[in-house]
């Protein structure tokens, strides 16, 4: 039954057009169904998008690949009678209208060897082109075949994803040329030096929504936007530690420099002896300690696997800023003007008397500046392996969103045990958490202190709606026609109906 292959597509069609009651919790329950629906399939080497063996390159998933798409006629007839009788509620938004659109692409290959790290650059990436709002970006670690690698085989430490300008003329360039003459088009952050990205997770990625809520995204590709003779791209950066065959996985997912046998770092600077463990000591081509007869193991040939999400860019999408907070920038605590995110941290393992009283959490807080007020409508934290939970609270001290890491408990892929697989997300109702202009913000991360943690984070990402902007659009947004799906075919329920819902 060539059909059953795309079961798993028809359930992500399903999760897009049923209407989400609360956005957070219909996303990520709509995940859970599609992984367990893709674990079924690649266990038995059968693939999630049976395209992608054709075509590793990029590859059209989306619910609408110009009526290419073959379908169950039963599959059809369910999914327009469940979009007929769903009751909708106004986060219904992404169908109104507009096509949500969908791609799956590949990453350059990444070649480990067990213990090796891998930490490259990758410019130019195959992504969505045109003036875009994003709505998602969900990526993963596949083998060669497409199936999901574990974290206990491929650890990713991270990903991240940004824009750059890049000179259009820069074609026939030498690379190196290309390069200096990039501008990165950074996030709306705080870092000003760091954690400039639009997106960025680690191992939880699997399990992490990423969606930005209806009618809000993040704009992407506005023509106007790159500086004269310059064209918008995209860079990828994936930093990914093999620890098959390792002596100590978790030691090595946490860079302990004395696993890695480094005295100097990635630029040649000597690593201080109270530095035990962190970026400085797994950057790429490094490798971590291997037990006898790994040494010589082969190189596996891995991908990240991203999928995008998106709509074309329309005055009906309201813009959010991205908003990256680091609990190491102490800056304005020390009374300092430019902000330090250090990115890293590390544990100490817990005092006996701590240890005693049960009481081996460690917190880290600091305070960060909000440049420009809003609207929070989305929120995640970033954390590694000990990681707790994060929050993240207003001058008064109101909670504005609370992330909590989640862990695997057995051994397939999104569900390793002993690591973080999932951040849980915050999706206040738009207009219920507000922050000000140049507000003053508290970050806290903690961790479990039951053992030392090396090279651990504490960041905080939110997405924030300007009020400015909203009261600009929302009027023209309330004038666009009912309601509108783009599945199966193009159609709209009548507006005194969709009025009503
Ligand atoms: C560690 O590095 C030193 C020099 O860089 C090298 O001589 C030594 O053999 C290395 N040890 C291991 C266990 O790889
Ligand atoms: C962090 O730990 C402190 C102290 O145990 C606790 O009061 C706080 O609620 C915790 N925060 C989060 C986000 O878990
Ligand atoms: C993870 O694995 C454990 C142990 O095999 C199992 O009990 C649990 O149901 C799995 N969780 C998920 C979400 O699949």
């Amino acid at each position: 039954m060539p059909w059953l292959g795309s079961l798993p597509f028809y359930a992500t069609c399903l999760c897009i057009i049923l209407p989400p009651r609360s956005v957070d919790s219909f996303h990520v329950s709509c995940e859970r169904f599609v992984w367990k629906i893709r674990e079924m399939f690649s266990s038995k080497q059968l693939y999630f998008f049976p395209p992608l063996l054709r075509d590793p390159q990029e590859t059209v998933v989306g619910w609408y690949s110009g009526g290419k798409m073959k379908m169950s006629p039963f599959l059809v007839l369910l999914i327009t009678l469940l979009s007929a009788t769903a009751a909708l509620p106004s986060e219904a938004l992404n169908v109104r209208g507009h096509l949500l659109k969908s791609k799956t692409f590949l990453s350059p290959p990444i070649f480990l060897r067990p213990g090796s790290v891998s930490n490259k650059w990758y410019f130019d990436i195959a992504f969505p082109r045109g003036h875009l709002a994003l709505k998602s970006f969900n990526g993963e670690v596949v083998d060669e075949r497409g199936v999901p690698v574990p974290l206990h085989e491929t650890y990713l430490h991270h990903w991240v994803v940004e824009p750059y300008y890049a000179p259009k003329e820069a074609a026939a360039a030498a690379e190196t040329q290309k390069l200096s003459k990039i501008i990165l088009n950074r996030n709306s952050g705080v870092c000003k030096t760091t954690l400039g990205q639009y997106y960025g997770l680690g191992s939880e990625t699997r399990h992490t929504a990423t969606w930005v809520p209806d009618p809000y995204g993040i704009e992407v590709g506005n023509p106007e936007a790159p500086p004269e003779g310059y064209e918008e791209k995209w860079l990828l950066n994936v930093h990914a530690i093999d620890t098959r065959g390792v002596t100590d996985k978790l030691g090595c997912t946490e860079c302990r420099c004395d696993l890695y046998n480094v005295t100097i770092d990635e630029y040649g600077r000597r690593i201080t002896e109270d530095y035990t463990g962190g970026l400085y000591c797994c950057y790429d081509e490094t490798r971590c300690k291997v037990k006898e007869g790994f040494a010589d193991g082969e190189a596996r040939k891995v991908f990240l696997r991203y999928t995008v999400t998106w709509l074309d860019w329309s005055d009906a999408v309201l813009p959010v800023k991205i908003y990256i907070f680091d609990v190491t920038d102490r800056a304005l605590l020390e009374g300092k003007s430019e902000p330090a995110c250090k990115v890293e941290y590390q544990v100490e393992e817990c005092s006996s008397e701590n240890r005693a009283n049960n009481d081996c959490v460690h917190v880290q807080a600091t305070k960060q500046i909000l440049p420009r007020g809003g609207d929070i409508v989305f929120g995640v934290a970033h954390q590694h392996s000990g990681g707790i939970a994060a929050s993240l609270h207003g001058e008064d001290g109101r909670l504005l969103c609370e992330s909590v890491a989640t862990y695997g408990e057995g051994q397939e892929a999104g569900n390793e045990s002993g690591y973080i697989v999932g951040m849980s997300t915050c999706y206040p109702k738009p207009g219920s958490v507000t922050v000000r202009d140049g507000e003053v913000l508290t970050v806290v991360s903690n961790y479990s202190s039951e053992r030392q943690h090396t090279g651990v984070m504490g960041l905080f990402y939110i997405l924030v709606a300007e009020h400015e902007q909203q009261q600009q659009l929302l009027p023209a947004a309330a004038g666009k026609p009912g309601l509108c799906f783009s599945f199966p075919v193009s159609w709209c329920l009548p507006s005194w109906l969709s009025s009503n819902l």
